[in-house]
């Protein structure tokens, strides 16, 4: 297993697929809690993940929301405050430039923490919901957050207890996004994906739809994932390392030693 120390790449990246990238037209990048982890906030499983330490039973489900929603909000105010303290990495960096690259370029990301959009990114699917909102499941009503609440648990105009508009376990993912997700998957010519175990479905099948419609999947992680075992690239190291890296080659071409 990898401690991460090492960035050197598990398969190096040919010719064939920088120019396949320099000459792409229809980009998806799929993130994972790994893009976040290198500007200070927890990924989820894995020692030092947020789950080792806290009951995601009471933290993360409607019924443990429903039991102590105070407890929940305070939950979710520790994790405001981290994200607050955190800027986007060079790994988010890279990804805000591939926008200006490419005529369609997506980043369909499983965190809820803003970071992609903080980088410059106006193109994302947030599959998760993002902490930066709360929601009221009487009346459909959403608002925005800048920065964590002075009362908890907040109420809405109609009286009802508003909730973080993030998804919980057992929970679906909204339709309208995982609908746009699927097309953009299916749609692109290739597929990053970026700091995700893969484990947590539907985002999981996301690149699956890439592969099965003749795209091409490259993934970037600090080990194997299940993705490894389809993807016609598996670039391991720091996401923070890899991309600005291979992001140099695609625009400089002379940059890029065979
Ligand atoms: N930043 C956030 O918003 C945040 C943080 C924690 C968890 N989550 C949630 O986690 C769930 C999904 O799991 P996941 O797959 O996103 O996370 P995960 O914790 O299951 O997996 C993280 C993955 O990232 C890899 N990784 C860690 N550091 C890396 C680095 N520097 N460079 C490259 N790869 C690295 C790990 O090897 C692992 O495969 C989602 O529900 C998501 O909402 C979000
Ligand atoms: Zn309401």
């Amino acid at each position: 297993m990898s401690d991460g120390s090492e960035t050197s790449t598990a398969q190096p990246l040919d010719e064939k697929i920088i120019e396949l990238l320099r000459k792409a037209k229809r980009v998806s990048v799929l993130t994972g809690a790994g893009v976040s982890a290198e500007s200070g906030i927890p990924t989820f499983r894995g020692a030092g993940g947020i789950w080792a330490k806290y009951d995601y039973r009471k933290l993360a489900t409607p019924a443990g929301f429903a039991e102590d929603p105070e407890l929940v909000w305070e939950w979710y105010q520790l994790r405001q405050r981290e994200i607050m303290k955190a800027r986007p990495n060079r790994a988010h960096e890279a990804i805000s430039l591939m926008e200006r690259y490419y005529p369609e370029f997506t980043v369909i990301t499983q965190n809820i923490d803003g970071l992609h959009h903080r980088a410059g990114n106006s193109t994302v699917l947030e599959l998760h919901g993002n902490i930066w909102r709360m929601r009221c499941d009487r009346d459909h009503a959403l608002m925005d957050i800048s920065e964590p609440l002075d009362h908890i648990p907040p109420i809405c105009q109609c009286g009802s207890i508003l909730r973080p508009d993030v998804v919980w376990f057992g929970e679906s993912l909204p339709t309208d996004v995982l609908d746009a997700a699927s097309r953009s998957a299916s749609e692109c010519e290739v597929m990053f994906v970026v700091g995700t175990s893969a484990i947590v479905y539907p985002a999981a099948a996301l690149p699956v739809l890439t592969k099965n419609s003749g795209g091409c999947v490259i993934e970037v992680n600090l080990e194997p994932t299940d993705v490894t075992t389809y993807a016609d690239v598996s670039l391991r190291g720091r996401a923070s390392e890899v991309l600005p890296e291979l992001w140099t080659a695609v625009v400089n071409p002379e940059s890029f030693i065979k």
